[in-house]
C-alpha cells in the first residue's frame, strides 16, 4: 500500500528525512510519531504528493508518486482520504458543501453526494451544524468536519495528521474507534500524532521518527 525507499527530504539544506525505509501493507493500522518538528507532516505530504523527496522513492497503491506527473495527481488523491493538521476547510462553503464538494470531485452524483455527506456528518455528531460556515465553528467542530470530509468517500487509505489535536478526550476516543471500525472494514489507516495518550489507547504498529529516520517500528509501548 505504502512504500518508502531511502527517502531523503531537505528544506534549505536542512535534512528533515535522512533515509526513511518503510512498507505498510493493505489493511494495516499504523501510528507515526515523534517530537514536534521531526517531519511527520512532511512524511504524509510525500504520500499525497504535496511534497517531493530530495531523493528516494515513494510508492502508494503501486503508483510511484515521488515523480508523479501533475495530471495524475487527481487520480492519486482519489485513492485516499486526508485529514489535514490545519483542516483546510473551504471558508466560503457550508459544512455540508465542504463534504459534497469533495464527493462531487470524486464523480459522485449530486443526490448521492448529499446523502453520504449528511450521513457522515451525522456519524460525527455534526448534522445540526450542516448549514454553518467553518468560521462559525469551534476548533473541535472544524476538526470533525475535516474528518467527515476525509471519510465520506470511503477511501481505501486514510492519512490523518494529528486528528485529535482539538478534540476533548471523549471525542478523541470516539474518533479512534471510528478509525478502528474503518480499518476493520479493510481500509489502511496511518495516523500521525505526538499525543502519547492516543498512541497508548490502542495497541497498533507504531513508527517513531527520530532525527530523520524510523528509529522504532513495532507495537507501542515497546
Ligand atoms: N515547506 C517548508 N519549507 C521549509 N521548511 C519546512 C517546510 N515544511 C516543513 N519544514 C520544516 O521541516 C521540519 C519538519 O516539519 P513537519 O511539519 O513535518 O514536522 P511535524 O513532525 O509534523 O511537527 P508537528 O508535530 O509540530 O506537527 C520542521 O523543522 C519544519 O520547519
Ligand atoms: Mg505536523
Amino acid at each position: 500500500m505504502i512504500r518508502l525507499h531511502e527517502v531523503h527530504k531537505s528544506f534549505d539544506h536542512r535534512n528533515v528525512l535522512r533515509g526513511v525505509n518503510i512498507a505498510v501493507d493493505p489493511g494495516e493500522f499504523v501510528f507515526l510519531t515523534g517530537p514536534s518538528g521531526v517531519g511527520k507532516t512532511t512524511f504524509l505530504r510525500l504520500l499525497y504528493a504535496a511534497e517531493r523527496p530530495t531523493s528516494g522513492e515513494v510508492w502508494v497503491n503501486d503508483m510511484r508518486v515521488d515523480d508523479l506527473p501533475l495530471h495524475k495527481l487527481p487520480y492519486l488523491r482519489r485513492t485516499m482520504g486526508v485529514i489535514f493538521q490545519d483542516f483546510k476547510l473551504l471558508k466560503r462553503k457550508s459544512v455540508l458543501d465542504n463534504i459534497t464538494f469533495v464527493l462531487r470531485f470524486h464523480g459522485i452524483p449530486p443526490r448521492e453526494a448529499h446523502r453520504r455527506a449528511y450521513l457522515t456528518l451525522k456519524r460525527l455528531g455534526l448534522q445540526h451544524r450542516q448549514s454553518a460556515f467553518p468560521d462559525a465553528l469551534s476548533g473541535g467542530e472544524q476538526q470533525r468536519v475535516a474528518i467527515a470530509r476525509a471519510l465520506a468517500y470511503q477511501p481505501r487509505l486514510i492519512l490523518a495528521d494529528e486528528p485529535t489535536g482539538n478534540l476533548d478526550a471523549e471525542l478523541a476516543a470516539e474518533l479512534m474507534s471510528l478509525l478502528c471500525d474503518i480499518n476493520y472494514q479493510g481500509a489502511t489507516v496511518l495516523v500521525a500524532t505526538h499525543d502519547h495518550a492516543l498512541l497508548e489507547s490502542i495497541p497498533a504498529r507504531t513508527l517513531v521518527l527520530q532525527r530523520g529516520v524510523i528509529a522504532y517500528d513495532g507495537i507501542w509501548p515497546p
